[in-house]
């Protein structure tokens, strides 16, 4: 046990040096967070965004969340929780959430993590190494239902991140996983995607000169 009365994180699979990539299993933890404790590896079985923001109390982390609380059904609806993080206590997690509140009057439905240690930020590769402070980076890891990470995004601290593009991603990527295909630039939900290439000389052939580029209709949910 520790000063927060909880385990220390469970040792985690990547670090600041050699962060996780693409289909390695999301690093681990337990952690405090503003709706209780949480150990990641619970949230097994659904989708999740796990999203670091370098400070609380800033205008554009405030604008995201903002935009993340707005969007939080239509995450839900896909069986997608949102779970942010950022270095800083449990104590400015909460008086800033209650700010919002009382501000906008906007409730922040989802959990933030406290990372005051670092330890989850080096695990994951979310400290910025050219700030001037600790901050996290604006990062992105989408987990699937299996713990895999999925898709990674980086952001500075200047430039505020597109909900709407975040819950694409997750959409894109369970439409992938459900119909074997893949999606085009600019992909929308419902739209065409796809196909991923014939495999053999007679597929090129039926397929015609532009085999390498296929459109198909996505298929009705
Ligand atoms: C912001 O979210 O507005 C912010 C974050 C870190 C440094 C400066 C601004």
């Amino acid at each position: 046990m520790n000063m927060t009365g909880l385990p220390p994180a469970l040792p985690a699979g990547g670090n600041d040096m050699c962060p996780p990539k693409l289909g390695d299993i999301a690093p681990d933890f337990t952690a405090r967070t503003t709706q209780g404790s949480l150990t990641f590896s619970d949230l097994r079985g659904s989708w999740v965004l796990l999203f670091s923001h370098p400070a609380d109390f800033t205008p554009v982390c405030t604008s995201e969340f903002i935009a993340f609380a707005r969007h939080a059904d239509a995450f839900a609806e896909i069986g997608c929780e949102l779970v942010g993080l950022s270095i800083d206590s449990l104590p400015s997690h909460l008086a800033w959430l209650e700010a919002i509140r009382s501000c906008f009057g906007i409730n922040i439905p989802f959990p933030v993590i406290e990372d005051p240690s670092m330890v989850i930020a080096r695990a994951y590769g979310m400290l910025d190494e050219n700030a001037e402070s600790s901050a996290t980076i604006r990062g992105v890891y989408v987990v699937d239902t299996d713990g895999v990470i999925r898709a990674i995004n980086w952001y500075p601290a200047s430039i505020g991140r597109s909900i709407e593009e975040l819950l694409r991603v997750v959409k894109a990527l369970q439409t992938v996983d459900r119909d074997g295909v893949m999606t085009p630039e600019g992909w929308q939900p419902g739209g065409d995607v796809v196909l991923t290439g014939p495999v053999t000389q007679d597929e090129v052939t039926s397929a015609g000169p532009a085999w390498f580029f296929q459109y198909k209709q996505a298929k009705k949910k």
